[in-house]
């Protein structure tokens, strides 16, 4: 693997994974940030997010001289013979569409590097994007400013990811396939090659190798998203019509309905919804752009606003329970958007907390990673809560816990540890973690997707 040497714009989560995945194999490799902060960090071997394995894999790949990381985009493009472009796409907050300012900079300021070089450079867009934009805004700005011919002098990939955050060292590793959209047989083939030597006997059935047109492979992404987004939606919606049945239990409907090997039962998950970097602005930002075609996407936009509900109904749960919440106080357990991540972005929790306040209550939370991310995320809501420490800390003295996130530390808490610690021993079970039956006899209790009323 040692011939290649990679360059990659953009040290976020995706970006960073994917640099220390690349090292780890033995590839030179140098990613770039304009962040001097994170640049500093990285070079030390600090990851400057929590992810899963990250620390010890970063740590080694420092260590063995495989990664570097710099603030010249320009340097890393020059010492590379291929650039990966994982920046961010957010979407506007107007009419949500995807935000390509980030894309566009990176293809002008590696077209700019390009006019430097003499040999071919293969230009890889790893970041979600909308269809057509790798061809006509990236392809554009490369040629453009290096005067250079795409399919000739620069190779041009798009590539979607599909790293899930707190297991994305394993999904780099060991995906389940490896899509590659290509503008010319030449960029294609040279990214295969490279996939085919670094994965080895992983390529095959289990994970084939397949080649479509660029933007293919970018509406792969948007239909990865949406569907998985789509099928917790469909499971939410479900288990607001098993609450309509006293004793049906949502989790056993899932299981009998994922055993139909055409469904399975992943992602069948019911709960308070989704949220993360990704399942949000993905599902948006394709929604505005078939709007912006003519084209209304129902089922898309359904999944969105199923989702906008489902997290107020652990509310609605929590005031099933205590009456009117004004003055009373809330425990959010858990506030990542899931667990093994400290990621805030689109947690349900905050929208948990911020409908708890707007009712007149005063709101607690914990969770076991997210902190300092917990801190900005809720100053950028203007939602006051108190953050602690441990769990016993933002049980005491309140009179409801709301779990937001499943973390393991929450999974066996005994009925009994609320009772000990709570003002009124009062839970609502946004994740589905304990049993029903057993809480429900000791406390008051209620549950997405069970109705345990009568
Ligand atoms: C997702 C995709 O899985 C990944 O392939 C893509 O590259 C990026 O977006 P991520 O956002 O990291 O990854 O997390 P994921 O594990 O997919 O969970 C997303 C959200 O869905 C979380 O809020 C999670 O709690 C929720 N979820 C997941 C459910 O509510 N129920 C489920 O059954 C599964």
């Amino acid at each position: 693997m040692s011939e290649y040497r990679v360059s990659i714009v953009g040290t976020g989560f995706v970006g960073l994974v994917t640099a220390v995945c690349f090292a780890d194999r033995g590839i030179k490799t140098i990613c770039s940030t304009r962040n001097e902060k994170n640049v500093e960090m990285i070079n030390k071997g600090i990851p400057p997010f929590f992810e899963n394995g990250l620390e010890e894999l970063l740590k080694k790949v420092v260590d063995e001289g495989n990664l570097v990381c710099t603030t010249s985009r320009e340097e890393a493009i020059l010492k590379s013979d291929m650039t990966l472009i994982i920046v961010g796409t957010p979407f506007n907050h107007i009419d949500k569409s995807i935000n390509l300012d980030y894309m566009e900079q990176a293809a002008i300021d590696i077209g700019k590097a390009l006019v430097k070089k003499n040999s071919y450079h293969l230009v890889v867009v790893r970041s979600t994007v909308v269809p057509g934009t790798s061809r006509n805004m990236v392809g554009k700005q490369l040629k453009n400013h290096s005067g250079k011919e795409i399919g000739k002098d620069i190779g041009l990939i798009m590539q979607p990811e599909f790293l899930a955050e707190g297991r994305s060292i394993e999904d780099t590793f060991w995906p389940d396939r490896v899509v590659i959209g290509e503008y010319d047989e030449k960029s294609g083939d040279l990214l295969q090659e490279l996939y085919e030597e670094f994965y080895g006997d992983h390529i095959g059935e289990k994970c084939p190798i397949i080649r479509m047109n660029i933007e293919s492979a970018e509406l792969v992404k948007y239909g990865n998203n949406c569907f998985l987004a789509t099928k917790i939606s469909f499971i939410n919606e479900l288990s607001r019509i098993a609450e309509l049945v006293p004793g049906v239990d949502i989790g056993k409907v899932a299981h009998g309905v994922g055993l139909d090997y055409r469904i399975n039962h992943r992602f069948l998950g019911s709960g308070v919804g989704w949220g993360g970097s990704c399942f949000p602005k993905d599902l948006n930002a394709i929604v505005a752009f078939a709007r912006s075609h003519g084209l209304e996407a129902q089922i898309i936009q359904s999944a969105i606003d199923v989702n906008d509900n489902q997290a107020l109904h652990a509310v609605a749960l929590a005031e099933e329970l205590l009456g009117d919440l004004k003055g009373k106080t809330i425990a959010l357990l858990g506030l990542a958007f899931k667990p093994g991540t400290d990621d805030m972005r689109y947690a349900p929790s905050r929208r948990i907390a911020a409908d708890v306040v707007a009712k007149g209550a005063v709101v607690k939370g914990y969770d076991p990673k997210a902190k300092e991310s917990a801190v900005e995320a809720f100053d950028q809501d203007k939602t006051v809560i108190t953050l602690t420490e441990s769990v016993i800390d933002v049980i005491k003295d309140s009179d409801c816990a709301i779990v937001c996130a499943e973390w393991d530390e929450f999974e066996n808490l005994e009925p009994s540890f609320f009772k000990s610690h709570m003002r009124t021993p009062c839970v609502v079970d946004g994740r589905r973690i304990y049993d029903p039956i057993l809480f429900s006899s000791e406390l008051q209790f209620r549950i997405i997707g069970y109705n345990i009323k009568d």
